[in-house]
């Protein structure tokens, strides 16, 4: 038996524009997602899930895995959840060379499921260390990024880009832009993340700015200037790894406050996200954005006071608050 486990993310700066090749820079949180795997004597694959946002539910597959599972649950949720498990599980197949391998999985995380928070990332790269693992074989943090990345474009029917699975596999904070990848300094930032409950629909939203960009000029540029304020974020927040004690951090929070208006502009807040950017604002954040795809799910601020987390407790629309500091660490064997 193995069990590997992987970091959720939030977005410092940069989602949406980096759908056309404009840096991002995604920091990894700890908030994590277990996979337990355990080989079985059969090419079956038995798969149990469990995490904030569905109960606990079993899902059993035949010898062939195309059979649609015999599940209690609402179907999209099933897919969501399974789809990445099932292209983990293919990509770990793959790398060990034993396509017919069959498992007992079970799958534990602390991440809200499509709340920006990278929850799928982290399933979907746990699961593949895990998988080859489980099969007797290695692979570099790197390699599997690049397994993940490819198993999520297979499920998001490529409409994915490299940073979520990147900086689950890496830790820390990381830049991406197209197919460069890389790992960068930060210092230990103070996350507060605020939760409305609720989830964006990735695909659809990024389908809006697609239209919105071929459609005006200006929505065009709005992209543009995202990337603009990534590139002035990445070089403050390496002058904030070197002097954390600087003003550096206050920088940070006026760059995330300005991508959150460009994104805002661009169709992707919504009602709820802006409430509680704004109450973390009126607390004293530094600084505060919206995380991942929008329409809902979650917002990061950066405040080392309490004030902030605080005040999202008591805003209308928000779920649930709380710190979450930089992981370090991306992927990693927990047992084996
Ligand atoms: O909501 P998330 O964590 O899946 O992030 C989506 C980020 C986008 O830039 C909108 C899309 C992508 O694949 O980069």
């Amino acid at each position: 038996m193995t069990v590997s486990s992987a970091p959720g993310k939030v977005y410092l700066f940069g989602e949406h524009a980096v759908v056309y090749g404009e840096p991002a820079v995604p920091c990894a949180i700890e908030r994590r997602a277990r996979v337990t795997v355990e080989e079985r004597t059969d090419s079956k694959l038995r798969v149990h899930a469990e995490d904030l946002s569905i109960d606990g539910f079993t899902v059993e597959y035949g010898g062939d895995a195309d059979g649609r599972p015999d599940v209690d649950v609402a179907e999209s949720l099933v897919d969501a959840a399974m789809g990445y498990v099932e292209a983990a599980v293919d990509q770990a197949r793959d790398a060990a060379s034993r396509p017919d391998a069959g498992f007992d999985i079970t799958v534990e995380s602390d991440i809200p499921l499509g709340a920006g928070l990278g929850s799928s990332a982290a399933v979907t790269v746990a699961g593949i260390d895990a998988g080859t693992r489980e099969l007797g074989v290695e692979l570099p943090a790197e390699e599997v990024a690049d397994r993940a990345f490819r198993a999520e474009y297979e499920v998001q029917e490529g409409q994915a880009s490299r940073a979520d699975t990147f900086c689950s596999a890496m830790g820390g904070a990381v830049r991406v832009e197209g197919d460069d990848c890389r790992s960068i300094d930060a210092p230990d930032l103070p996350f507060v993340i605020g939760f409305d409950g609720g989830a964006g629909d990735t695909g659809k939203l990024v389908a809006g700015v697609r239209d919105l960009r071929e459609e005006y000029g200006f929505a065009a540029d709005t992209v543009e200037a995202i990337g603009d304020v990534v590139r002035r974020g990445e070089a403050v927040l390496m002058d904030a790894a070197e002097d954390p004690d600087g003003e550096h951090v206050a920088e940070l929070g006026d760059l995330m406050d300005f991508n959150h208006g460009l994104l805002e502009a661009l169709g992707v807040s919504s009602r709820s996200l802006d409430a509680m950017v704004w109450a973390a604002r009126d607390a004293g954040a530094h600084g505060g954005k919206l995380t991942g795809a929008g329409g809902g799910g979650c917002i990061v601020a950066l405040d080392e006071t309490e004030e902030s987390e605080t005040a999202l407790e008591f805003t209308p629309g928000c779920e649930e608050a709380f710190r979450a500091e930089l992981a370090t660490e991306g992927v990693r064997v927990e047992s084996s």
